[in-house]
Parts: C-alpha cells; sequence; structure tokens
C-alpha cells in the first residue's frame, strides 16, 4: 500500500464518525508489510479482515461478488486498492452497501496511474467520474484524487454514506491538503526527472577537452525512468523501492533497495539539477539500488561502484542483462579503507582522467571515510564533487562494534577537518555544503599529489 492511501485512511479514521465492527474487504497482506496493516488506526475498535483468500490480515474469506453476510452487518467498509482487482466492481459496491449498517461509511481507493500487476489478477482502472458512478447508492459522497497531472491521477479516493450522513468541512479540508501535497510531490519530482532527461537527451555535450561524450547518446536511448509513487521509482525493468528510516527489505532482481527516504533523494535532484557528470565512482552500494539510481539519472560513461561484500547479486544481474559491463562496473570484496585499490581503480577504469563525481555511502566511519577522501578527491576535476552521505552517523550509531571494537571518532569530525582545509587551502577545498543527511565538497583548482594529500586531523573534535 502506498503512504499516500495510508494517509487518506489516516484523515478517515481521525475526521469520520467509523462505526464497529468495521469491516476491511481486500485485508490480505500480500507484500506483508507493516504499513498494509490499518488495524492501528482503530484502536479498540471490532475489527474483520475480510479477502477472497486466506493469509496475513484475513480473518474472514468472503467474495466481494457475492459477500456471505446478511444486510446491515457493518458499521463501516474499508476497501482500500481493491476494486481494481475484483472482476465486476459495481456487483461488488453494490454488495458492500447492502451488508454496510444504514448510516455506515464505505471509505474506497483505488491506483490510476500504475503499472498492470496481479494479486492475483488486475482488470480495471478508475477515474474520478468513475467512482462516483459506481457510489451512485451512497449519499454524501465526496471523490478526491492527487497526481501529477489533473487529467492522469495517481490515486482516486472516496467515502459515501448509507442512507444517511455525510463529511465535516474539517475531513473535506485535510483531504484537500493531502491530494495538494502528493501532488506537488509527484510534479516536483517528475519535473526534475525530465528536466535531467532532456539535459542529457538535447545532444552530444561536449567535454571540457572539446572532445564529444558519444557513448552517453547510446546509454540515454536504453534507459527509461520514471516515478511509480512517491517510494519508487521505475529504472528501466527495474523498481527501486525507496526506504523510511532503516526499514529495510530482501531485494530482488526486480525490485531492489534504495536506501534512502523520499527528500534524500529530493537533495540528490536539487544537487545534481544540471551536474555534468561523466566519470562516477560510488563507494557503499548495499544492493545496487542508487548505483542504478545513479546511472539512470547522470547517463555517466563509466560508473565505477566499491562494495565490501563479495557479491551484490541484484546489480550484477541489472549490469549483465544490459551489456554494460564496460561502463558499469563493480569492484566488490574492496574496503573503502584500502586507498591503493581505490588508485587502481581510477587508472584501470578511468585510465586516470579526472573524475566528476565520487559519492561515499559506505562505512559512515571516520577513519575508512577518511582514506577515501583522501584517496579519491585528488582525482576529481576541478568544480568536480566529493559526496558524503550520512554525516550525523557518528551521533547515531554506537561507538563501539558489535564485538566491543572502537569504531573510533564520529563520521562529523571528518567533516569538520574538510571544513578546516577549506578555510586554510580554498584552492584545494572550493566549497562545502551541508545538504539534509549529507555534505557536498567541491573540488578547488589546486593539483594534488594523491599519494600524498592528506586531511590534517582536528584534534580538539569530538
Ligand atoms: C548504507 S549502505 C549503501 C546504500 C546504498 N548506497 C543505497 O543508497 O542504496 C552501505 C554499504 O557500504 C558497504 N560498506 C560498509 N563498509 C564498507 C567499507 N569499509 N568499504 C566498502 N564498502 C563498505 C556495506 O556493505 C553496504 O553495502
Amino acid at each position: 500500500m502506498q503512504k499516500s492511501i495510508y494517509d487518506f485512511i489516516k484523515i478517515c479514521a481521525e475526521e469520520l464518525v467509523v462505526s464497529e465492527p468495521i469491516y476491511e474487504f481486500g485485508s490480505l497482506q500480500v507484500m506483508g508489510k507493516p504499513e498494509e496493516n490499518l488495524r492501528p488506526l482503530f484502536p479498540r475498535k471490532v475489527y474483520v479482515g475480510a479477502d477472497m483468500r486466506a493469509g496475513p490480515g484475513v480473518d474472514i474469506e468472503l467474495n466481494l461478488h457475492a459477500i456471505e453476510l446478511p444486510d446491515n452487518t457493518a458499521g463501516s467498509i474499508i476497501c482500500a486498492d481493491t476494486l481494481e482487482h475484483v472482476e465486476y466492481p459495481r456487483k461488488a459496491v453494490k454488495e458492500m452497501f447492502r451488508v454496510l449498517k444504514p448510516g455506515g461509511v464505505l471509505i474506497m481507493t483505488s491506483l490510476f496511474k500504475f503499472p498492470i500487476h496481479d494479486y492475483p489478477n488486475d482488470f480495471w482502472r478508475f477515474t474520478p467520474e468513475g467512482f462516483k458512478s459506481l457510489m451512485e447508492d451512497f449519499v454524501g459522497v465526496e471523490v478526491f484524487s492527487y497526481g501529477r497531472l489533473e487529467h492522469s491521477p495517481q490515486c482516486v479516493v472516496t467515502v459515501g454514506y448509507k442512507g444517511v450522513g455525510g463529511s465535516t468541512t474539517t475531513f473535506n479540508a485535510r483531504c484537500g491538503k493531502w491530494s495538494d501535497w502528493n501532488t506537488s510531490v509527484l510534479r516536483e519530482l517528475h519535473r526534475r526527472m525530465q528536466e535531467a532527461e532532456r539535459v542529457v537527451g538535447e545532444g552530444e555535450r561536449v567535454k571540457e577537452d572539446g572532445s564529444a561524450s558519444g557513448k552517453r547518446l547510446s546509454t540515454m536511448s536504453e534507459s527509461r525512468m520514471d516515478w511509480i509513487d512517491d517510494m519508487s521509482v521505475r529504472c528501466d525493468d527495474v523498481k527501486l523501492s525507496l526506504v523510511q528510516g532503516l526499514k529495510v527489505f530482501p531485494s530482488t532482481e526486480d525490485e531492489i533497495v534504495l536506501f534512502k527516504d523520499p527528500k534524500f533523494v529530493d537533495h540528490y535532484l536539487n544537487t545534481l539539477e544540471g551536474f555534468r557528470a561523466d566519470n562516477v565512482i560510488e563507494v557503499g552500494v548495499w544492493d545496487g539500488g542508487s548505483a542504478i539510481f545513479f546511472w539512470n539519472l547522470l547517463k555517466p560513461d563509466r560508473l565505477s561502484c566499491v562494495e565490501l561484500k563479495k557479491s551484490v547479486p541484484p546489480l550484477e544481474a541489472y549490469i549483465s542483462r544490459r551489456e554494460v559491463t564496460d561502463s558499469f562496473r563493480l569492484h566488490t570484496s574492496t574496503d573503502q579503507s584500502d586507498k591503493q585499490s581505490l588508485g587502481k581503480i581510477v587508472v584501470d577504469d578511468f585510465g586516470g582522467n579526472p573524475l566528476d563525481l565520487i559519492i561515499d555511502d559506505a562505512s559512515h566511519l571516520y577513519g575508512p571515510s577518511k582514506a577515501t577522501f583522501e584517496a579519491l578527491f585528488p582525482h576529481l576535476r576541478p568544480g568536480g564533487l566529493f559526496i558524503l552521505e550520512d554525516w550525523k552517523a557518528g551521533l547515531i550509531f554506537p561507538k563501539l562494534s558489535k564485538d566491543g571494537e572502537d569504531l573510533g571518532p564520529p563520521l562529523h569530525r571528518l567533516v569538520h577537518e574538510i571544513l578546516q582545509l577549506s578555510l586554510l587551502e580554498h584552492r584545494v577545498v572550493a566549497s562545502i555544503k551541508c545538504v539534509h543527511n549529507f555534505v557536498v565538497i567541491e573540488r578547488g583548482h589546486q593539483a594534488l599529489n594523491p599519494e600524498e594529500f592528506k586531511v590534517p586531523e582536528h584534534p580538539e573534535m569530538v
């Protein structure tokens, strides 16, 4: 279930009279994720989960085409993102009307702009007008939708009452805000994606040395990227699923975790808007979601990824399916502290050419991160960016490892040291900017010897 739908049902729970017993039709928690469970929104109320299939979240097996319940049984009914899977939706809505008690509310939602999926069949998409028509027997019907385009909403939601009832002005106002907010998020994210596509698609961009970047165009034409909803983005044949906090789920070849929340991604889109990045290194890839995201967003000539794990199967599968093993490289079993290996990657993968962008989302530990910074920052072109993610990690994570080993100073100490360096040597560090959870360090124009480059310590920092 999309977060926006959960938020809508939360508004219903807080603003409407939702009488007992509450029946939820289509209650099977198909993904097995906690946010699919709507029960916590209705504490202490009698709640019956009903579905045509048994499983998590289901108390009783009932088919919406012929609900085996007497008339006037349910105090209220929820039917969330289910009707598109019901072969005869008008029959189903009439059945829900029948079993609802007089004065009871039906809360119903469905997706409009969403890829065809199963659970177990996907039959329909409903417009706001379609929902109004299906709700013909109800009174006080309200329909809301949101989406980046008015004529192509993401989701459509409705409430309606049996015989008597109506929604309050506060409910309508909150739903209006819900719709505006979700619309603006989607519209903005989409605009930035389009902009990134346009910048690249305008034609061959000329590199600083005057040579054209030919590989870029073939890469560009192969890739597609679009937001599915506010928590997932499609990159070619893969769905990247964003995470809130540290709640991660296992990736598959088709659905890969992008270990960032929407705000984080939003800040990345802002930071990298119009930024030219042909040669990119990412350190710390988890399952590869972020690497695929950068690959599609930036369309680099070469992206090399460094990862401590022995293998990253979802990313390896993505790279080999595309036959881009030459330009999209993965170096597993490689520790970010290993300066020698990092230097070798610059030589082997980039022929020693300057890098445009380096992203460090690996250990979030002071020592290893500093080693990566010292090894790679000298290889950036003037104006190139080194992005250090999750720099507040030292404030959140324990100071000792599971084995009791001291993990050293916090990562923000490195940020203070780089800040000090920029103060003393602005031709080395041209600027440093803290954005949300990451720090963007811009390379100055002074030549640096990677063998000797050191960030001076700042011993007083804790
Ligand atoms: C936060 S996850 C990366 C998330 C990923 N960038 C994303 O946004 O989806 C950190 C990754 O860094 C790797 N890592 C941790 N310590 C490392 C080290 N010393 N060298 C290289 N990689 C390391 C971990 O194995 C893990 O895959």
